[in-house]
């Protein structure tokens, strides 16, 4: 990337509070699985993993862990820093969703011991809900910047076995506080918004497997990128060389790297294919270990930003945020220079490290298969190290402790 300058603080020249990210945590699966059992099995070439779609690992989860557990956890972190003093919204966006009625946000609150004077709802529209919920909860600050706002992002990505989506799997959850006067990033109030109904990605009720059209969905995702980034022209943005990092939902990593040409040619400064991977090169250390974890995706490529070396203080990032089906949105935000005192690089590498590496064979055992087994009573296994399990079913009912 090359000149990056120091930006008014969002919001602070018209003299309106700022909100945005005071404080960001994820958690993933307890077992990784590197790519590279994938292409022994099918007998090719790992570089295609590797380099071609530029994933190296991807997170599994337990059988007794599942996008509530994984929310918890990453929700705990935010709570045992912060305290709950403020908060009384908790979104939890999730496209794995495990009840039709329930909020697994519900659950996440029953866990944490959280306050009652909280509503608790759960947002969706594939990768995209995440984002969503950010711009419902900045309206709630808005409203009141006395109020705080819980949002946790969680998902597991299943494709079916021996299918172009299998080694883009993984798994992950991100929860962040919001709140006036943010600490990290304070989001400024421009957004190029899409909606275009395309049946690229989607996931029947009776599946536990996403479909997908795989090239097709390359082809909406840039689509989508050109509307959003016009209509965020359109509306108020800045110009594309006010923006110093790009940040974008990473299915794969490599779908950034052909995103961010694809922008840059939009707006008349065209990268090449190198110089779009270096641009976005410090967003990816997490991604590409974790694999795609949906909702969660856009803001592990922000949180690896942030623990990367760079000093970031008064830079703008862009965001881009894709949800197959389709809705996306582009945004900006500047970083505050509150932002170093909750670096946690060290802290997150233990969290990849902590995960126990798994063969094919046991990659095979964990994955659910296509149809969800209509089941109303088992238990689990007791295998996951982290703080909250999923413990079964009874009668029906989700038991997690
Ligand atoms: P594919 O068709 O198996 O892969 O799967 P390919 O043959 O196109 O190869 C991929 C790249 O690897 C190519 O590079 C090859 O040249 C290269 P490119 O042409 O793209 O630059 N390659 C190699 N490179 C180095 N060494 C080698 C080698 N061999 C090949 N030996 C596909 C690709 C994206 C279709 C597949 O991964 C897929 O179906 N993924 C799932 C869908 C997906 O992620 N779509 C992304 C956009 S939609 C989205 O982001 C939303 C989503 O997150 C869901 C939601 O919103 O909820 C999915």
């Amino acid at each position: 990337m090359s000149t990056h300058t120091n930006h008014e603080q969002a919001g602070e020249e018209a003299g309106v509070p700022t909100a945005g990210i005071q404080d960001i945590a994820f958690a993933t699966g307890h077992y990784s699985f590197d790519l590279k059992n994938l292409a022994d099995q099918h007998e090719i070439d790992v570089n295609k993993f590797y380099v071609g779609i530029g994933q190296e690992t991807m997170s599994i989860p337990a059988s007794d862990e599942d996008i509530v557990t994984m929310g918890a956890a990453a929700a705990q972190r935010i709570i045992e820093r912060n305290g709950t003093e403020g908060i009384r919204t908790l979104l939890f966006a999730t496209e794995s969703g495990i009840d039709q009625s329930k909020s697994a946000g519900v659950y996440v609150h029953g866990l944490l011991k959280l306050p009652r004077e909280i509503r608790t709802i759960e947002t969706k529209m594939a990768c995209y809900g995440a984002i969503g919920a950010l711009q419902m909860a900045l309206g709630l600050v808005a409203r009141n910047p006395k109020e705080k706002v819980l949002v946790i992002a969680a998902d597991v990505a299943r494709y079916d076995i021996d299918t172009s989506g299998e080694p883009t799997q993984g798994a992950a959850a991100v929860a962040f506080l919001v709140q006036a006067s943010p600490d990290i990033l304070a989001i400024e109030s421009s957004q190029g918004v899409y909606t275009s109904d395309v049946q690229d990605f989607w996931r029947p009720n009776f599946r536990n497997t996403a479909l997908v059209d795989g090239k097709f969905s390359v082809g909406a995702y840039m689509d989508a990128l050109v509307g959003a980034w016009h209509d965020y022209r359109d509306h108020d943005g800045v110009d594309f060389d006010e923006i110093d990092w790009f940040c974008y939902h990473q299915p794969f990593t490599k779908m950034a790297v052909k995103a961010h040409m694809r922008l840059t040619r939009e707006a008349g400064v065209p990268l090449d294919k190198p110089e779009a991977a270096q641009a976005l090169e410090p967003t990816f250390g997490y991604n590409k270990q974790l694999g795609n974890s949906y909702s969660a995706s856009i803001f592990l490529g922000f949180l690896a930003l942030l623990d990367s070396e760079t000093d970031l203080e008064g830079q703008r990032v862009g965001f881009f945020s894709y949800g197959s089906g389709a809705v996306a949105e582009f945004f900006t935000g500047i970083i505050q220079p509150g932002y170093r005192k909750h670096l946690r690089a060290q802290e997150h590498q233990a969290i990849l490290d902590a995960r126990v590496p798994i063969g094919y064979d046991r990659y095979r055992v964990l994955h659910p298969g296509t149809l969800v087994q209509p089941l109303d009573n088992y238990r689990t296994e007791r295998e996951t190290q982290g703080p909250f399990r999923f413990e079964g079913v009874s009668e029906g009912s989700r038991l997690y402790r």
